[in-house]
């Protein structure tokens, strides 16, 4: 690397913005802790970028997050731009979708865990969600979100037809398929993935290729599959029983906001999309950082958003995309000294608002030894 990492921050819509103040105020101070120089620039995206620019995503966003090592993002949308049609591809009235497409980051990491200090907060028994430590895998560039063709069609008997395809390549379920099985290397060891092979025929491509992935390149790692409905219930009751979850996009997304459960609140969740497998030690360039949750615009603009998920996708950030896992492990630290000391924003029951928390994960960071 020459020079500095750049860091491309895209607040978004409503609470999104919020939360990325919170993010950066975090990777600036890390940065200085550890040596590492960034420079960061701020762009729109979703119904910001629409009101100024008639569009969810400008060209000139994706270009800067071409060329930036690692994006922010908060989040996106809410009713204002609802009921705006544009018709073609998703891409068209979701500037996230556009980037991830455009930056092809395939790769979603979305881990939950059981904080201590949270597990109160959360409707389980604490002898079933202690410990328990969950990364879902999501392919973030295919499937349903993106099969061709999509639209809606007025029938001659007058109702309308609306319509996507789910669709996966081979060489698609492939490179998801090993980035589900090198994150487990790393961790327990353990891949579940999910599908609807008993109903669809792009399920039944990516459970075989899958089995056939796990069988000739991974045979130190343990597979099972389970059928995505059942996969629900079954993560949700016993959520200690899993390890990594790998998914389409559609199951993806849906399992992961079900994971959430068990750290307390959808705020407490970070991502990062990668355009590659996570590697050890090395720097990914290009992915996509963001707190799983929505842009929240029932809350937004009273300063009272969970900035966690965001900080903790801060800390993916130092760990896959400037390779400096220490700082990655620094703010998660933090995070959970916070949390300790008995600090909790009000979706997890508590009345510290965001700057309260930022603020004393600043600290908490500011006392250790980098
Ligand atoms: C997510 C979100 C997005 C998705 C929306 C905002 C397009 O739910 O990142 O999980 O469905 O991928
Ligand atoms: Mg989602």
């Amino acid at each position: 690397m020459s020079g500095s990492f750049k860091v491309l921050a895209l607040g978004g819509d409503h609470i999104g913005p919020e939360v990325v103040a919170a993010g950066l105020q975090v990777l600036r101070q890390t940065a200085d802790q550890f040596g590492v120089p960034v420079e960061v620039e701020e762009d729109l995206l979703g119904g910001a970028s629409w009101d100024l620019h008639g569009t969810f995503c400008t060209d000139a966003v994706v270009a800067k997050a071409r060329a930036a090592d690692a994006i922010l993002v908060g989040a996106v949308g809410g009713p204002e731009w609802d009921s705006i049609r544009i018709d073609g591809p998703i891409t068209e009235t979701d500037g996230l979708t556009r980037l991830r497409i455009e930056l092809d980051v395939y790769n979603a990491l979305r881990p939950a865990r059981a904080w201590p200090a949270l597990l109160h907060r959360t409707p389980y028994r604490w002898e079933v969600v202690e410990g328990v430590d969950l990364l879902v895998v999501r392919e973030n560039s295919g499937g349903i979100y993106y099969g061709e063709p999509r639209g809606r069609e007025m029938l001659s008997d007058g109702q309308v037809r609306a319509y996507e395809i789910s669709e996966y390549r081979t060489s698609e379920v492939e490179r998801i398929a090993r980035c589900a099985f090198e994150a487990a290397r790393g961790r327990r060891g353990h891949v579940t993935s999910l599908d609807k092979s008993n109903v669809m025929e792009s399920g039944k491509l990516w459970r075989e290729t899958v089995e056939r992935i796990g069988r000739d390149e991974y045979p130190d790692v343990e597979l099972h599959h389970l059928l995505m409905d059942y996969a629900l219930f079954a993560v949700a009751r016993a959520p200690r029983n899993f390890d990594v979850l790998l998914g389409d996009n559609l199951f993806g997304d849906l399992i992961s906001d079900l994971i959430a459960v068990v750290s307390g609140s959808l705020g407490m969740l970070p991502s990062a999309t990668l355009p590659s497998a996570a590697r050890a030690g090395g720097p990914v360039k290009g992915g996509l950082y963001e707190p799983t949750h929505g842009s929240a615009p029932d809350i937004s603009g009273q300063g009272i958003a969970n900035p966690i998920g965001a900080i903790l996708s801060v800390a993916m950030m130092f760990e896959y995309g400037f390779g400096c896992p220490a700082a990655a492990r620094a703010i998660e630290g933090s995070v959970d000294s916070v949390l300790n000391a008995g600090l909790a924003p009000p979706d997890l029951g508590g009345t510290a608002d965001t700057g309260t928390v930022t603020q004393a994960v600043l600290d908490s960071l500011g006392s250790r030894a980098s």
